[in-house]
């Protein structure tokens, strides 16, 4: 039997998952670490933690599955996009990587926008310029840390730092370049003029590869450090969403994908590049050769669960300590009894700015309708409600570009809840699956893996063959209509209190 690893670099920590060929899960292994917020709308990570958890991780599914590492065909990286990681000379990394919720690069889109105008940064990179993505970033650095900018001569994104560790190569694939805003998206290549305009010297950025294609060999070195073979391949990867796709099957038009995971993505495949003119969602390279995908992303999905968890539930997080379950499925379980609308309290998932529809980096979270009668059940509800409607949103605007999205998986820590999938089906009105393995990112790469060691022949077929439907939730015709109102109550409330965001943000 042959063997893969997927590697899936996240927010709240790295897990490794060794899979057979046809995607059986044989071990798999998770290390956490820390975010740091020095200042609100702030977000930072280290690189070494990102290396040393794939490390641990690898070592851990090695040990406990026995299997022989030159078995092992292939590995493939997922990770969060749009990460910042800055790298000198000697290949060591100069600052903290600022990461995909940091908002702090408002200037920054509005000098990417003056040299080179939004139109054309649309036309070429296919979004909007965007405080959460990897060219503003930069920026941001050369304007408040030159130090920092002078010593740089590698720009990578946190996937690809760890390829870097592993390989010793400076590589990168289409479908998370596309979230630098240097790629040109419908070209899939580095964009001259974009780095031009930007004074962006391209020796700085890593070769493009398709996902699927081999970036590179594991060295001596990591093989002595990891207990994986010298010269087993690594694949590109991919973007977690992209990487998520291949873990799901939605590598062919008409399929979509909600994750609920830090953030919360709908993701559609197209074929063809399909650009939202207005910038609310975005347009990437999709894993799969030659094609695209649409994604509209809510910045505070699963975060604003966590947000609540860590603040509110810890007698949740003591009695499911005692019960041996999940905290989250004791969360659900309360949510569960509250009823739809959550006595009238709406919440805006807003913690860490938003992106879909809205794209205002000051935008902020609110409970609106709190009232002596709620309690933290309800509260809570109403969290899991605000997450659902801001996916709708995403979903909307889809629609309204012409996708269709009737057939929608649903992945990520939130895509776990029996409650939320129900919400989600009510609210898109269509069914919500699960795909069979709970893997996604990780599947995905390790699919990516088995096609770049030639196992398959390409990135549909190995999904024909590996990735199954679990449960289907259908939507319920009630619950929907209750739903409706409260949706269309809660998408009047960001404009109404837009200037008071902008006003906090400014004191
Ligand atoms: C996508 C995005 C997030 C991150 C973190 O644009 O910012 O989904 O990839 O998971």
């Amino acid at each position: 039997m042959r063997y893969v690893i997927g590697i899936d670099i996240g927010t709240s920590g790295t897990k490794t998952v060794l899979f057979d060929e046809e995607g059986k899960v044989i071990a798999s292994a998770t290390v956490e670490y820390p975010m740091y917020q020095p200042k609100n709308g702030y977000a930072e990570q280290e690189p070494e933690d990102w290396y040393n958890a794939a490390v641990s991780t690898i070592k851990t599914v090695l040990e406990n599955s026995g299997v022989v590492n030159t078995d092992i065909v292939g590995i493939g990286l997922s990770g969060q996009m749009h990460g910042l990681v800055m790298l000198d000379e000697k290949g060591d990394v100069i600052r903290r990587s600022i990461i995909w919720c940091d908002q702090r690069t408002a200037k920054e889109v509005d000098e990417m926008n003056r040299k080179l105008g939004r139109e054309k940064l649309i036309e070429i990179t296919a979004n909007p310029a965007l405080t959460g993505w990897t060219a503003a970033k930069i920026l941001w650095v050369r304007n408040n840390e030159p130090e920092n900018y002078n010593k740089c001569r590698h720009i990578l994104l946190p996937k690809d730092y760890v390829r870097y560790k592993l390989t010793g190569e400076f590589a990168t694939e289409v479908s998370d370049a596309s979230g630098m805003q240097l790629l040109d998206v419908p070209n899939r290549c580095w964009s001259e003029e974009v780095c031009k305009a930007l004074e962006i010297d391209m020796s700085m950025l890593a070769k493009v590869y398709e996902s699927c294609e081999v970036t590179g060999k594991i060295t001596e070195a990591a093989a002595e450090i990891t207990g994986l073979a010298a010269g087993t391949i690594v694949v590109g990867g991919a973007g977690d969403n992209a990487a998520a796709a291949v873990g799901t099957g939605v590598v062919t038009e008409g399929k979509a994908f909600t994750t609920i995971g830090t953030s919360g993505v709908v993701f559609a495949h197209t074929p063809k590049v399909s650009i939202d003119p207005k910038g609310r969602v975005h347009t990437c390279c999709a894993a799969v050769p030659g094609e695209w995908h649409i994604m509209g992303v809510t910045q505070g999905a699963g975060l604003s669960l966590k947000w609540f968890r860590d603040n509110f539930c810890q007698a949740e997080k003591d009695t499911a300590k005692l019960m041996g379950v999940d905290e989250y499925y004791l969360m659900d379980k309360e949510a569960e009894t509250v009823p739809i609308g959550a006595n009238r309290l709406i919440y805006l998932p807003y913690l860490m700015g938003e992106r879909t529809p809205h794209l205002d980096p000051d935008a902020r979270g609110m409970f609106i309708g709190l009232s002596a009668i709620h309690t933290k059940k309800d509260m809570l509800r109403a969290v899991m409600e605000g997450v659902a409607y801001s996916l709708r949103d995403c979903v909307e605007i889809c629609r309204g570009m012409g996708i269709n999205v009737s057939d929608m998986m649903a992945c990520g820590g939130g895509g776990t809840s029996h409650l939320w999938r129900q919400m989600l089906a009510d609210l898109y009105s269509c069914p919500v699956k699960t795909a069979s393995s709970k893997e996604g990112p990780a599947l995905g790469v390790a699919i990516l893996a088995l096609v770049g060691a030639g196992v398959y022949n390409s990135v549909q077929e190995a999904c024909e063959k590996i990735v199954g439907v679990g449960k289907v939730q259908k939507p319920i015709k009630e619950n929907a209509s209750a739903y409706e109102k409260y949706f269309r109550l809660y998408d009047e409330i960001y404009p109404a209190v837009k200037d008071i965001y902008s006003k906090l943000a400014d004191m």
